[in-house]
């Protein structure tokens, strides 16, 4: 490459920059879903599993990859190997960058009707007495209890106001990508993570004193081994690759502005510890108020926004407390955006030659489209079901179960058995820590493409 390509300015800002990518709505939302739909402490063990054995060497296989040849997905696997095939898997990634972009959206924009909501005070539940319909009280007035799961009901199957917030939130990711990498996902990441992560430590601890938060742990550390099923297995691996950002060149693109000097093998740890973290913080914080107030695991993806607001409505300051909490959620979301959107803009700049402007256009006009069948299918579209699932389900569940550790199995492969060890070696740990090296290319050789396989099949055979 002739020009000097852009790089992080600071160590931090490094660590920051792909803490930021990892840690966004799939640790908050995504994840206590997940894990109240499939059982808690067993999907939970196994996956820990996944990110130690899969997750970590695949990060490690992407940063080497991505800084070693400067490149985005496809110019990568082209500058390791010019006349091989192995750069299609690179069509793969931006797919699954665009889908996942879609509907994670849709997310995004319910954060933002959420703060929108929390200033307005529209986020205070109350029991109210009227005169109209509800149930009759002795005293010869009617009660209605207004929680947060009619209000998240009312507000998602409504149709327009979820499109219009998912396309204002891919307008805001659209501004911070024209601005470029360094300016705009820099700083942001820097202040924002830090605040983020106190603020959750305090919702932890409220829970925590609630009733039955015993239970709560319990449902989330007690693994109950009955609950394992094939099922659960695929639905952690694709839990592990969506929450740190793997299998489809994320992390690759944004190691190719890493410097020499970044540590990549103690950066993808710490990034890996720190997304696990945010994850089971934000289990901490729902399961106990699940079983307080007497609701279901098994809400699916509502669950964190019923749940979230109904703790919120019980502490003292509870807009402020709301407020702060969805404005951060919606930065965090932002920060991963971006990251996803640099797959498809860095190709187009990098290969197609194309003016940074004109990809950011783009990757968000199709986002737009896209995003817009996720936003309406919890409303007018709920009915257009496709293998069963409706236009978000599928978006969702395609890219975390099969397309990410599709990408994640072809670059362990690739990693593990065709790049020089030397290149691997230099990389991870400029040359030291070789034991390590050892181990990682080890998980990259054999177990993760043959963990990922067996996980395939076993999912096959269920059918
Ligand atoms: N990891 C992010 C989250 O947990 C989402 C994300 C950003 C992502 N970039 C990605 C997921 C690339 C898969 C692939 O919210």
């Amino acid at each position: 490459m002739s020009k000097e390509r852009l790089q992080f300015a600071t160590k931090l800002g490094v660590l920051a920059t792909t803490v930021g990518s990892a840690v966004g709505l799939g640790n908050i939302w995504r994840f206590p879903y997940e894990a109240g739909e499939s059982g808690g402490g067993a999907f939970m063990v196994v996956y820990l599993l996944m990110i130690f054995l899969l997750g970590i060497p695949v990060i490690c296989a992407e940063f080497v990859m991505g800084r070693s040849s400067q490149r985005n997905i496809f110019g990568a696997f082209r500058h390791f190997s010019p006349k091989g095939k192995w750069h299609l898997i690179g069509y793969v990634g931006i797919l699954s960058s665009i889908l996942i972009l879609s509907f994670y959206s849709v997310v995004a924009g319910w954060t933002m009707e959420y703060i929108y909501q929390s200033i307005t005070g529209g986020l205070n539940f109350f029991t109210e007495t009227f005169d109209g319909p509800g149930s009759l009280e002795p005293n010869g007035m009617y009660i209605a209890y207004h929680g947060a799961e009619e209000h998240f009901r009312e507000f998602s199957t409504g149709s327009w106001r979820p499109l219009m917030w998912t396309i204002l939130f891919l307008f805001c990711n659209f501004l911070i990508l024209r601005r470029g990498v360094r300016k705009g996902v820099e700083k942001m990441s820097n202040i924002m993570m830090p605040i983020l992560f106190l603020l959750l430590i305090v919702f932890c601890v409220n829970s925590l004193m609630m009733d039955k938060a015993s239970e709560g742990l319990s449902f989330l550390f007690n693994p109950d081994f009955s609950k394992l099923t094939p099922n659960v297995v695929i639905e952690a691996m694709g839990q592990a690759f969506f929450s740190l950002s793997i299998g489809l060149g994320t992390m690759m693109t944004y190691a190719s502005y890493f410097s020499k000097e970044t540590n990549l093998m103690q950066n993808a740890s710490a990034t890996a510890l720190l997304d696990t973290l945010v994850a089971v913080l934000a289990g901490i914080i729902i399961f106990p108020a699940v079983f307080s107030y007497g609701m279901s695991p098994e809400q699916g993806p509502q669950l964190v926004f019923v749940m979230l607001p109904e703790i919120f409505n019980e502490m003292p300051g509870t807009a402020i407390w709301s407020t702060l909490f969805f404005l951060l959620l919606f930065l965090a979301s932002l920060t991963s955006t971006i990251s996803m959107s640099e797959v498809l803009i860095a190709y187009l700049t990098d290969e197609k030659k194309m003016s940074r402007g004109k990809a950011t256009w783009l990757n968000t006009g199709i986002a737009i489209v896209l995003g817009s069948f996720c936003a309406l299918s919890f409303g007018c579209m709920n009915d257009v079901k496709i293998f069963g699932m409706t236009i978000f389900e599928l978006f969702e569940s395609v890219t975390s179960n099969i397309l990410l550790p599709i990408g994640g199995m072809v670059i362990s492969i690739y990693v593990g058995w065709f790049l020089d060890k030397k290149i691997l070696r230099d990389e991870l740990a400029n040359g030291k820590r070789r034991v390590l090296t050892a181990i990682i290319r080890f998980l990259l050789r054999y177990v993760a493409p043959a963990a990922i396989l067996i996980i395939f099949l076993s999912q096959i055979k269920v059918i």
